[in-house]
């Protein structure tokens, strides 16, 4: 029997986790600890393409650190890493912009979406620079994955078209060099898009701003403000369909673990006879719930993990041994020498 797959995913250093992260993604990476190897990365090589203060950056890498293994993900059992400290990874880039091509990275929707936004200044007060890390960001996702040979990658649904880029550059690198990489496939959970609900016509993301997310530790009072103002519609019209903003209710409650009152709730909708409070209040109790649990979870971590910044270099040093040997290989295959050994150099 073939070996089970490697699994590998990564998710941005903001400091909050939403319930949109959780959802769409870390809920498989937990699940499928108990299924295979995983390995999972707070991203904050990434994160240097948007708008950030550096004085902050560690601090935020880690609190997602904590936020993942208050989530359920097991130091014991995963990888679970921060990626500045596997430069590895970084080497690994360079090589595969040289088999990515220009007009691949500049199609890619997010690349599109987000020079935009910086265009017409709205992100920040630099206006127009559009940096060429915004343009290889898939190239340092595909090189995160392949360092690993993954073969899995769980995500959202924003992330498919990344996902594409990797196997292209997996199976061009194998198709030149010599097969190194398995092509990864894309794993989505059964929400693989939560809804902002102050617009449900929006993805759920941190940098819209903060009435467009839940937070996975958010506070009840806040939790029970953002569901009661939630954006639904009049009735439901003749056209057989859910609007967006009570699917997206309808789907978080489900997401929750109440799929039968979500079901029932549905029928109503259709006889006219759902009332809008209840399925706020139901949504905004199983979500209370959910966050009250995962701060609990939370403090727990903080009060167990003591040496945080040594875990998270004993975390590096496991992960820089996987990519370091996958590294050699592409060196080598590349024809490119070994890298020389340093000497200390007084100065
Ligand atoms: P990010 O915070 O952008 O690094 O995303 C981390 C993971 O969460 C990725 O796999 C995303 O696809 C997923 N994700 C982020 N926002 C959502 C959302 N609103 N719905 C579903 N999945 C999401
Ligand atoms: N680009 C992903 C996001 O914005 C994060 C990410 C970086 C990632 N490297 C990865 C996801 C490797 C999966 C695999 O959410």
């Amino acid at each position: 029997m073939a070996t089970p797959s490697r699994v590998y995913s990564g998710i941005q250093p903001t400091a909050v986790m939403t319930i949109g992260n959780y959802f769409g993604a870390v809920k498989n990476w937990v699940r499928l600890q108990d299924e295979r190897e995983c390995i999972y990365c707070v991203v904050d090589l990434h994160a240097l393409t948007a708008p950030y203060e550096a004085g902050d950056l560690r601090n935020s890498a880690r609190e997602m650190f904590v936020s993942l293994l208050a989530a359920g993900i097991d130091p014991d059992r995963t990888t679970v890493y921060i990626q500045s400290t596997v430069p590895e990874q970084s080497e690994l880039c360079w090589l595969f912009a040289t088999i990515t091509s220009l007009g691949d990275l500049s199609r890619m929707t997010q690349f599109k979406e987000k020079s935009a936004l910086l265009k017409d200044g709205s992100v920040d007060d630099e206006g127009s620079f559009i940096s060429a890390g915004l343009l290889f960001y898939p190239v340092l996702q595909a090189a995160d994955i392949l360092a690993y040979r993954a073969g899995c990658v769980p995500v959202g649904q924003d992330q498919s078209q990344h996902l594409e880029l990797s196997r292209g550059i997996a199976r061009r690198f194998n198709s030149r060099f010599g097969f190194l990489f398995p092509e990864p496939e894309t794993l989505l959970t059964h929400v693989p898009k939560v809804m902002s609900t102050a617009d449900p016509t929006r993805k759920m993301s941190k940098s819209l701003g903060p009435k467009h997310y839940i937070g996975l530790f958010e506070e009840e009072a806040s939790v029970r403000k953002k569901i009661r103002s939630a954006v639904t519609d009049s009735g439901a019209t003749p056209s057989g369909e859910v609007s967006p903003g009570i699917e997206n209710l309808l789907t978080l409650l489900t997401a929750c673990g109440h799929p039968d009152d979500a079901d029932q709730m549905r029928a109503d909708y259709f006889a006219g006879t759902l009332r809008y409070v209840d399925l706020k209040g139901q949504t905004a109790d199983a979500l209370v719930a959910l966050t009250g649990e995962m701060r609990e979870r939370r403090a727990d971590v903080l009060r167990r993990e003591t040496d945080l910044d040594a875990r998270i270099m004993e975390m590096a040093e496991r992960a820089r041994g996987m990519a370091g040997e996958t590294l050699a290989r592409a060196r080598e295959k590349m024809g490119l020498f070994p890298p020389g050994a340093p000497r200390a150099v007084a100065t």
